[in-house]
């Protein structure tokens, strides 16, 4: 029988001692764990632990967030970025109901079937909730990884992420995988972390060969971040329309199915001059503009969002495009919406 690696040996029992006590360890139910491993892919576990419990306690089962509306499950997951992965999980969970009767599925190709659960997520779940001897590798594990064996091949290039998964197969204790996981997860998030990691409280310092060599700050490696597009966003904040207009972003896009104020999108600032020509042009002439707010830069993955809001008032007998909805102000606070709109709505108007 092989021996267990060291790693495996040193980490789990220091996994058993510092673990953080998080409510989806506590029963390994698979929907349960899903939910916390997609939601930690977004954020760390201390804002992510208040979304799981929310989303958790609107939709207790599988079966509960199958039949939730969209635009419901978008507002429980407002604020944290990423709006497909919450489209995803509604779908899974209506996979998981008419595909599995209501079970999720026990085998690795099973799980990678349902809508958004790509290969960490099954590995994940795979592993937590039913032993399967399968790697994660996230960006804890790339740390890890990096770190103790001193690799600095690229962790954003094909070779780095063949050469990561690979590792972390050999390194997995097959008799406990999910907790062996888990581990290497928790030391990247608790004390192998990017910036000031506590290398005296780790149980693989001795044998860590970035520790060794002085190279902690460096590893790991990124080739490059991929180009960031700048974009510029003029908000319409009509305000003589007993409330104002929203729209719903439908196109294949950030944001997809979040709501927001119309929009005029600019491939650079435009100035109340030549904002008062686009609104004439496109939705005839009449416009008075108010304040302006902004720009107020929103950051993205891949993107830079330069956003305007424009206080406007439409012309008399304005007939406002299908696709806006009417919403008084009072009622702002209930549709989903970007986090950039969620910031002007609170400080702007109160909402
Ligand atoms: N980050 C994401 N998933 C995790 C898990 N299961 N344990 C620790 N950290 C995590």
């Amino acid at each position: 029988m092989p021996s267990l690696s060291w790693f495996s040996r040193r980490l789990l029992p220091w996994y058993r001692e510092h673990q953080r006590p998080l409510p989806w360890r506590a029963d390994r139910d698979p929907y349960r764990v899903w939910l916390s491993e997609v939601i930690l892919q977004q954020t760390r576990v201390d804002q992510g632990m208040a979304y799981w419990e929310r989303i958790v306690a609107r939709y207790p089962t599988v079966a509960d967030l199958a039949s939730a509306p969209e635009d419901e499950v978008l507002k429980h997951w407002q604020g944290l970025g990423y709006y497909s992965r919450a489209r995803n999980l509604r779908t899974a969970a209506q996979q998981v109901v008419k595909e599995h009767r209501g079970a999720f599925p026990e085998r690795y190709e099973a799980l990678r079937g349902l809508k958004g659960v790509g290969e960490y997520t099954a590995a994940a779940i795979g592993s937590i909730c039913f032993g399967l001897p399968e790697p994660v590798v996230d960006g804890n594990v790339y740390r890890v990884l990096s770190r103790v064996f001193g690799l600095s091949t690229p962790i954003d290039s094909t070779a780095g992420r063949k050469e990561f998964r690979a590792l972390a197969a050999t390194l997995l204790d097959p008799k406990q995988p999910g907790d062996h996981n888990q581990a290497v997860m928790e030391l990247g998030a608790t004390v192998c972390t990017p910036k000031t990691p506590r290398c005296s409280d780790c149980p693989l310092s001795t044998r860590c060969i970035a520790l060794a060599t002085g190279r902690v700050a460096e590893l790991p490696v990124k080739a490059g971040r991929t180009k960031v597009r700048t974009r510029h966003f003029n908000y319409l904040h009509i305000s003589n329309a007993r409330g104002t207009f929203l729209r719903k972003r439908i196109e294949k896009d950030i944001w997809q199915g979040l709501h927001e104020f119309p929009l005029i999108g600019s491939t650079g600032k435009l100035g109340p001059k030549k904002m008062g020509q686009t609104l004439a042009e496109r939705y005839g002439e009449g416009w008075t503009l108010g304040k302006r707010h902004g720009p107020v830069k929103h950051v993205l993955s891949h993107q830079v969002i330069q956003a305007m809001f424009w206080t406007v008032e439409a012309p008399r007998g304005f007939r406002p495009p299908d696709d806006w909805v009417h919403v008084r102000e009072e009622a702002l606070g209930s549709y989903a919406v970007s986090r950039l709109m969620e910031r002007y709505l609170t400080q702007m108007v109160g909402r």
